[in-house]
């Protein structure tokens, strides 16, 4: 692929690296590029990097009537060697493919998502944070930008890549666990939804429910089927728990659950972990009898924002609260956050390819 550079002026953009004095949290920064594709006649075209700056778009983008729009969210890691890696980037292209599919957006080769962003982050390398634990955030995302109003696939996209330099999400490792809103009320996704995609829809369907989680002092919702009677996912994460003899369960990929490249993976270093992992469908009464009677010892969520997220309690919307052994993060746990982040850090070696170099392809 054949990428158009139209940069910013040195005057304008960082020269350089960045060493943030405060916290420089989460998606809250900007660099100075982004990178821009067009689909039009049937085709991906026109790759660019540009200043980041705000789109030009027709008040009849079909995107903001009709919600065409996916995305994808991933993480680039600054190894000791001063080199920016990506993890498993390959999985989010794959992953962004399938979310392409199920709202009908047209496919995008999967080595031209992963050029761009490498492009990109190269260009911007001077943005990455250099602060302990800090990452180098990836949101890769395509909209519709078709102006016509009646509802079927646009014939129009725009493929964009901006990236953002993010904190570390837990300063001081795993150390609180939280507490998740088990509604019956709310659901995030039904069987032939949208529920397995990223689609920018979901996220918007999940903003009153998490309204909810807040008003019972809960951090997100645990989404139950349709039927009130399965376990399904977290927000923005997968759920698991941990059996007492050390065993891991995930409930199964259904079409309603977002396929989490962080469970994935967790599955895939079973034996580093040394521990069993394996799918199931989980019911939510024997869940809760498993947690009172002691079977299950530790519960959580997988997802790229905190790797893991440990739960200490669910709150059902009766107020019923049961807590998940002493309530405070487990062992299990924090060995998964340990090993999972010392492979995205370089200090631990991964399986063959979790881990790829952002080639120094132009002058910084
Ligand atoms: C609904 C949902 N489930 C699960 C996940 C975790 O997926 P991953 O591990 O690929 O970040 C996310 C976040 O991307 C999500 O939004």
């Amino acid at each position: 692929m054949e990428i158009t550079y139209n940069l910013k002026p040195d005057s304008e953009r960082r020269i350089e690296q960045f060493k943030p004095d405060g916290d420089v949290g989460f998606g809250k920064l900007r660099t100075d590029h982004m990178f821009l594709m067009d689909y039009r006649d049937g085709e991906w075209q026109d790759p660019r990097i540009v200043p980041y700056a705000p789109f030009e778009m027709a008040p009849g983008a079909m995107s903001l009537h009709y919600g065409q729009s996916i995305f994808e969210g991933a993480k680039a890691y600054m190894h000791d060697d001063g080199e920016i890696y990506t993890f498993r980037l390959d999985k989010n292209a794959e992953r962004m493919n399938r979310s392409a599919e199920i709202v009908c957006i047209p496919y995008l080769d999967e080595q031209v998502q992963l050029d761009a962003i490498n492009a990109l982050i190269d260009v911007d390398r001077l943005w990455f944070p250099m602060q302990q634990g800090a990452c180098m955030y990836i949101r890769p995302f395509i909209f519709a930008t078709e102006d016509r109003l009646s509802v079927s696939p646009s014939n129009q996209y725009t493929f964009c890549v901006m990236i953002s330099p993010s904190g570390a999400y837990y300063a001081a490792g795993v150390n609180n666990a939280i507490r998740l809103l088990i509604s019956k009320k709310f659901h995030r996704a039904v069987s032939g939804g949208t529920g397995a995609s990223k689609a920018a829809g979901n996220y918007a369907a999940s903003l009153r429910a998490g309204k909810a989680a807040a008003e019972y002092g809960a951090a997100q919702v645990l989404y139950l089927d349709s039927t009130n009677t399965q376990i399904e996912e977290v927000g923005a994460m997968n759920h698991f728990h941990v059996l007492k003899d050390g065993t891991i369960i995930i409930p199964e990929f259904t079409d309603t659950i977002l396929q989490s490249i962080t469970s994935k993976s967790i599955m895939e270093l079973s034996e580093i972990l040394g521990c069993e992992i394996r799918q199931e469908t989980v019911m939510l009464d024997q869940f809760i009898a498993d947690i009172q009677s002691g079977e299950i010892v530790e519960a959580g969520g997988f997802g790229t924002a905190a790797v893991v997220s440990p739960v200490g309690s669910y709150i059902f919307e009766d107020n019923t609260v049961v807590t998940v052994g002493d309530g405070k993060v487990g062992k299990h746990i924090q060995r998964i956050y340990q090993v999972y982040t010392d492979i995205q850090n370089g200090k631990m070696a991964g399986p063959e390819g979790w881990v790829k170099k952002v080639e120094r392809t132009r002058q910084a």
